[in-house]
């Protein structure tokens, strides 16, 4: 009889302590085939890591199965995060508890009454870009790239002074290619508010036209907003009926069309999935042909999380650009003015993605340098670099975004000679070329 019990309650501390969605460091670099093979099959989810170790999420379903797959390939891990969902939780209390105190002192909801104290859903981003709209005069313009999935705008707003004249750097900015990345939105929409309200910024307009993507997967957004269990979707939402409706969405960016395939999922369980074919979704599709139509875009950057570091081509190979030493520079101006802004407190890394993060193809960076010839494009994989990962508190947001706005002002005055950091001016190449 007490066997019985002692199994039977080992069996119930084993379910008790199976239920958490755990944040596992596995002891090995982040490309790793037995980490690949796990995330391929869509039995974890990879967060992130370095060249020693790689984050991963597990869910309480598959854990022992991957317990059972590190043990057998002799691989060591820890638990970084109990209970990630405790978290998510956590996050959604405060954001509660903030429109609760927000509504208490009986502010009228306003759409201009956007503010970086707190995450935002697609209702308010798409408030703040019509108040943008509507108050910018001439200097806006809201473009419509797309229709997503489930039919929501890809908006891109276009930002310039038309009393200058031609010609003028082109900038453009994709935020929110991965849904659940909520401080890449933040950002993007900070950045366009200093370019509409900020003297300084508005000073940069007459050299610079700017094309803001707050949001480049709106349907991948607004599912987070939904649960707490869709909080942690990264991809978009088509369906793929074939997988009995099981798994849903395709990685957007892992769908554009430069050496598409290479380290993405052809299994649409996965995190990674690539999609059927190269811009097989209109995010994709609609996002390229608004930046092919615009053309000789001088400076390009997708905002993501997390890491702390400044990414610039290739993605798809270990092979240096061409111009890697003016990319590594103007990067450092960025990953400079962070530290300097932050008081020391924010370092960036800096180096490609292909030899920092692992192999991966089809993102919008390296679409943007090999196919459409962009001299200098960038991934920036904001704050944290894990503690909270994904999510990261309310109260980090406003120094995050006042930071890197900084980082990127200085590297705008690098590339127009103007404003901050302008003595430090990186020279563009007089011919760009691109090697494969
Ligand atoms: C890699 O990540 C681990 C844990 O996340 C950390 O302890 C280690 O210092 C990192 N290594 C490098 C080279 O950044
Ligand atoms: C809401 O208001 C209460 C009382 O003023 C305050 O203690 C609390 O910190 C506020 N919560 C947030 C998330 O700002
Ligand atoms: C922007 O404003 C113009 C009029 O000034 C209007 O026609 C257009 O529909 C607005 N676009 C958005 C997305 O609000
Ligand atoms: C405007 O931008 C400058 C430079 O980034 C910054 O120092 C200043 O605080 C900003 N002003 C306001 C009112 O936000
Ligand atoms: C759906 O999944 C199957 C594999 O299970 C794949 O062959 C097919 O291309 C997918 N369709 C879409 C639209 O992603």
């Amino acid at each position: 009889m007490w066997a019985v019990t002692a199994v039977l309650s080992l069996y119930i501390i084993g379910v008790l302590t199976n239920q958490n969605t755990q944040l596992w460091v596995v002891e090995v670099p982040k490309e790793n085939a037995v980490i690949n093979s796990l995330q391929d099959a869509g039995h974890v989810d990879v967060w992130g890591g370095n060249s020693t170790h790689t984050q991963v999420v597990v869910e309480p379903e598959v854990r022992e199965l991957v317990e059972e797959m590190l043990r057998l390939w002799e691989m060591t891990h820890t638990v970084e995060v109990e209970d990630v969902m405790a978290l998510v939780k956590q996050e959604r209390r405060h954001m509660q508890e903030l429109k609760d105190n927000t509504s208490r002192r009986r502010r009228a909801v306003q759409p201009q009454a956007m503010d970086w104290n707190t995450y935002h859903n697609m209702n308010d981003i798409e408030g703040y870009i019509g108040w943008v709209n509507h108050t910018g005069g001439g200097f806006v313009e809201v473009l419509d790239a797309a229709a997503s999935v489930e039919g929501r705008r890809v908006l891109v707003v276009k930002v310039t002074d038309p009393n200058s004249p031609q010609p003028k750097k082109k900038i453009w900015i994709e935020g929110g290619i991965h849904a659940r990345e909520w401080i890449s939105p933040a950002v993007a929409t900070y950045i366009l508010h200093l370019l509409v309200t900020n003297e300084s910024w508005r000073e940069l307009l007459k050299v610079t036209e700017w094309y803001i993507v707050p949001v480049a997967n709106p349907d991948g957004y607004q599912y987070t907003f939904t649960s707490e269990r869709a909080r942690l979707w990264r991809k978009n939402r088509r369906d793929n009926l074939s997988s009995d409706g099981r798994c849903k969405g395709v990685d957007l960016n892992r769908n554009w069309n430069l050496k598409w395939g290479v380290g993405a999922s052809s299994n649409p369980c996965s995190e990674t999935y690539k999609g059927p074919m190269p811009f097989s979704e209109p995010e994709t599709r609609g996002l390229q042909a608004m930046m092919k139509s615009i053309g000789d875009i001088d400076l390009f950057i997708t905002l993501h999380s997390f890491g702390q570091t400044i990414l610039y081509p290739w993605g798809w190979t270990r092979n240096a650009p061409a111009n890697a030493k003016q990319l590594k520079r103007l990067a450092k101006k960025f990953a400079d003015a962070v530290r300097d802004a932050s008081r020391g407190e924010t370092e960036y890394e800096i180096g490609g993605s292909g030899p920092l993060y692992g192999l991966a193809s089809g993102a919008t960076d390296d679409w943007a340098y090999g196919e459409l010839g962009v001299p200098f494009s960038y991934t920036i994989e904001l704050p944290d670099q894990g503690r909270y990962g994904f999510l990261l508190p309310e109260t980090r947001i406003s120094s995050t975004v006042t930071e890197t706005a900084a980082g990127i002002q200085c590297m705008i005055g690098a590339l127009t000679n103007t404003g901050l950091c302008a003595q430090r001016r990186v020279r563009q190449p007089d011919t760009f070329w691109f090697r494969g």
